[in-house]
């Protein structure tokens, strides 16, 4: 078996849109039978909300479709250059924060926006931030997560007939 590719996703407060795509990610792969294919977790940029679980607000949406958030908040360090093969930023000022850490630390793996992965996506769309917004925002971070989501489980295990649609 093939070691699980290890996932992290990024965005600035790690209580809204991260900590969404990590619990869109897992039940995705785990309705395909592919939770053990993969390590999964989510970060911010910032430290401000270190140790908090989930915005309720996306935890009620997430939940609403059958979605877990378990993640508590903490922020991405240099370390995790180390601990993970892809990682995922929800919008370019984090994308930008991240290669800032990464500096001159070698990281093969792969650094992108996650809606990258949605093919319906146009080329540097971004997950909005719902923080300061009405309800309405954390669905539709939830309908991007899972489009691109979608697409990225795709594209890490195009080979697996379990993996497609
Ligand atoms: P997130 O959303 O980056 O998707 O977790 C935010 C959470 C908190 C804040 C901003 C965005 N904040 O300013 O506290």
């Amino acid at each position: 078996m093939a070691a699980p590719i290890r996932v992290c996703f990024v965005c600035l407060g790690n209580i809204c849109r991260s900590p969404t795509a990590e619990g869109v990610f897992l039940h995705l792969a785990r309705a395909r039978g592919l939770e053990g294919r993969f390590r999964v977790d989510s970060a911010g940029t910032s430290a401000h909300h270190a140790g908090e679980p989930a915005d309720p607000r996306s935890a009620a949406a997430a939940r609403a479709r059958g979605v877990q958030l378990p993640s508590r908040s903490r922020p991405f360090t240099d370390a995790d250059f180390a601990r993970f093969d892809v990682i995922l930023a929800m919008d370019h000022a984090n994308l930008r924060a991240l290669r800032r850490m990464r500096g001159a630390a070698t990281f093969t793996g792969t650094l992108a926006l996650l809606r990258d992965f949605d093919p319906a996506s146009p080329p540097g769309a971004e997950v909005p931030d719902p923080y300061y917004g009405g309800p309405r925002g954390f669905d539709d971070v939830l309908d991007l997560c899972e489009a691109a989501c979608a697409g990225l489980l795709q594209r890490l295990l195009p080979a697996d007939p379990s993996a497609a649609g």
